[in-house]
């Protein structure tokens, strides 16, 4: 981490002007390392039973075929130098953080997996979700056993019912649908509730939102570079202009002519006596 050269002296005008144009610089000169590598999971659901399939695939810009690709489990490099990375049958130390890394790339998005020992499992691909994104929720059943009569609940409410397996999507979330989810399904003749998964949905920034925060940051930037430029005509200004030179030399001889008058008038008019 390379810190910005900070010139010595900048106490002067000419500083502050520098300053205010480093600072509209800065998020160009910050993003300009090397690009991330992308790791994604497939299927997407970040909670999975034990035995099921997962591939996690990176991402990375190479050349194919380059076989130059470090993979992380928890941190820690494990012998694998696909592109990708396919675990037959999960199990409970497949759960972690996982992160991939080309020759040409920076350390990617670090992804969540997390093993669990269920019949029924309700799946998400994250916990987390901003406002006006899609959710999908999955009634998922150990090693893909036939499921029926499935059943969302939010909050303790039932949302929704079918006959046969389904997806509950919801196409833009919104703080409404934070809160708790679980599942019920049949396989064969047995109910089995899933564990209940919490969802929490953050307000998103609006469009309206983010045009505000523009401008204001536009604003203040204006304001910063308008002080600048008053201080520095403030500062580079001569003391004296030539209006106000003008003016005191009016002053100077006004108070002369005055100070000529007070001088004995009487002597004046009547002149040296005989
Ligand atoms: C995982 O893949 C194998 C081989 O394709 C398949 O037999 C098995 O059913 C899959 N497991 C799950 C849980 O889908
Ligand atoms: C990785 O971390 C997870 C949770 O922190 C743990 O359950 C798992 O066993 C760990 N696996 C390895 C191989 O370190
Ligand atoms: C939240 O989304 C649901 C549809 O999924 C909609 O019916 C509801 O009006 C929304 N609520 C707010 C406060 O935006």
């Amino acid at each position: 981490m390379g810190g910005l050269w900070v010139p010595q002296p900048f106490i002067t005008t000419n500083s502050v002007l520098l300053w205010v144009a480093l600072l509209c610089l800065a998020p160009a000169i910050r993003s300009n390392g090397p690009p991330q590598a992308i790791l994604t999971l497939e299927p997407p659901w970040f909670n999975v039973l034990r035995d099921d399939n997962v591939t996690l695939t990176c991402e990375g810009f190479q050349t194919p075929g380059q076989d130059s690709i470090e993979w992380f489990h928890n941190g820690t490099v494990f012998p694998n130098h696909k592109d990708s990375y396919t675990i037959p049958a999960v199990s409970f130390t497949d759960s972690g953080h996982y992160q991939c890394r080309t020759k040409q790339t920076a350390l990617s998005n670090s992804v969540k997996l997390q093993v669990f020992n269920d019949w029924v499992l309700l799946q998400v691909e994250r916990l987390e979700f901003n406002e006006g994104e899609s959710m999908t929720l999955k009634c998922h059943s150990w090693k893909n056993k036939p499921l029926h009569k499935v059943i969302y609940y939010h909050n303790n409410k039932a949302l929704k019912y079918e006959y046969e397996s389904f997806n509950y999507v919801v196409s833009q979330v919104n703080y409404t649908h934070s809160g708790t989810y679980f599942c019920t399904g049949f396989i064969g003749h047995f109910s089995h509730p899933s564990a209940v998964v919490i969802i929490n949905v953050h307000g998103g920034a609006s469009s309206t939102t983010k045009v505000v925060i523009i401008v204001s940051v536009l604003l203040i930037v204006i304001a910063i570079i308008a002080a600048a430029l008053l201080y520095y005509y403030k500062y580079k200004k001569p003391a004296n202009t030539p209006l106000e030179l003008g003016k005191t030399e009016v002053e100077n001889s006004m108070s002369y002519s005055l100070l000529k008058h007070t001088d004995n008038p009487e002597e004046e008019l009547s002149g040296p006596s005989p």
